[in-house]
């Protein structure tokens, strides 16, 4: 790892350096919120379902817990995420089981796939190719199509938005005034964090700098902050090529804090982000901080915007997106592929 925290002025980045692809997707997150919301409405099989059930993976797979976590506090019935190819025994008939891929040829997902068939659960698929959509195809699935030729983790807003419509139609439930805030307020960060954007006010350019050569543990005070934290650990490990961790509050309260007590000298190396949704928050997650802090590199702390679940999820997740760029940036490194997890796959 470089320890050199300097990063490329933003002439640099608009020449299209190698980050590119990477900071260019994560500048059209807005848009393709706007393209999704504007997708006609896909018909589903049934008009009830007894519990919905999100299968993907990574990049995908998040789509499922943003989607979760959106819907969980109007909807009536469960919504679970699975990210292997097992299927929990419940799933079967009277579920409505969406298969989130982006490329479409993720094993577990399709693994799981077919067993959802073969227990005659409902299925729909987001997708942008591969053998998932040729098996809706074929089967006759609803399916979403997705822009292709991205990174998985680039096309979330797609992904997310899909996903999300999709679970929503099923338990006739509205996201319009959400993805409308959501948009709002990404446009706005959107101009806030790109690299022509002052330095001195660009605060994910700032937290970047802050994290290089230090491991980043990213906690979230709430349901929706905590799959954003889920999202920033997932965009720094992948964009940033750096290991990093993340924890949700009061589950780490009554673990994780022990670990950093007692001056375990690992804790200079750890830098703290917690990511605040106050009105949604569980108390006490101040207090958790207050006793994490001590001894760690540092605690920088960023608040949600919005009132709506998804505007908040987005509002705490772009910053992370900017940041893990940002990240790569600082380390001389190009953030887009991910030469490991393509390893993985042609072992599989
Ligand atoms: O970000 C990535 O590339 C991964 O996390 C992928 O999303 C994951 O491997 C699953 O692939 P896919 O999204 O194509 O199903």
């Amino acid at each position: 790892m470089t320890s050199d925290a300097s990063l490329p002025g933003s002439d640099q980045m608009s020449r299209g350096n190698r980050d590119s692809d990477m900071l260019a997707a994560v500048l059209a997150l807005p848009d393709q919120l706007r393209r999704a919301a504007v997708q006609p409405p896909v018909a589903l099989d049934s008009a009830f379902y007894t519990n919905l059930v999100v299968l993907g993976m990574g990049g995908s797979g998040i789509s499922g817990d943003v989607a979760a976590a959106v819907l969980s506090e109007e909807c009536a019935v469960p919504i679970i995420v699975v990210k292997e190819g097992g299927l929990p025994a419940f799933v079967g008939k009277g579920s409505l089981l969406v298969a989130a891929s982006y490329s479409g040829n993720t094993a577990e997902t399709l693994a799981g796939c077919a067993e959802a068939m073969r227990r005659e659960a409902d299925i729909a698929c987001v997708s942008s190719g591969g053998e998932l959509l040729d098996m809706a195809e074929k089967n006759g699935f609803p399916i979403v199509k997705v822009p292709g030729d991205m990174q998985p983790r680039a096309a979330l807003g797609y992904l997310a938005v899909a996903t999300l419509s999709l679970l929503a139609a099923a338990v006739g439930i509205s996201i319009v005034e959400q993805v409308r805030e959501a948009i709002e307020i990404l446009d706005k960060l959107a101009v806030a964090l790109a690299p022509g954007a002052a330095e001195t006010e660009n605060s994910a350019v700032s937290l970047a700098r802050k994290m290089v050569g230090k491991v980043p543990i990213v906690y979230g005070g709430s349901r929706v902050a905590a799959v954003a934290a889920n999202r920033w650990k997932c965009q720094l490990n992948e964009n940033s090529k750096v290991p990093a961790f993340r924890n949700e509050y009061p589950e780490m309260g009554h673990n994780e804090i022990v670990g950093w007590s007692d001056g375990n000298p690992l804790r200079s190396a750890a830098l703290l982000v917690a990511l605040r949704d106050r009105g949604a928050e569980n108390p006490g997650f101040d207090v958790a901080l207050d006793i994490s802090r001590e001894g760690a590199a540092g605690l920088v702390e960023i608040s949600s915007q919005g009132v709506t679940a998804l505007a908040r999820f987005f509002s705490l997740a772009y910053i992370g997106d900017f940041v893990s760029v940002y990240l790569a940036l600082a380390r001389g490194i190009d953030p887009t592929p991910v030469e490991a997890i393509g390893r993985l796959k042609s072992r599989q």
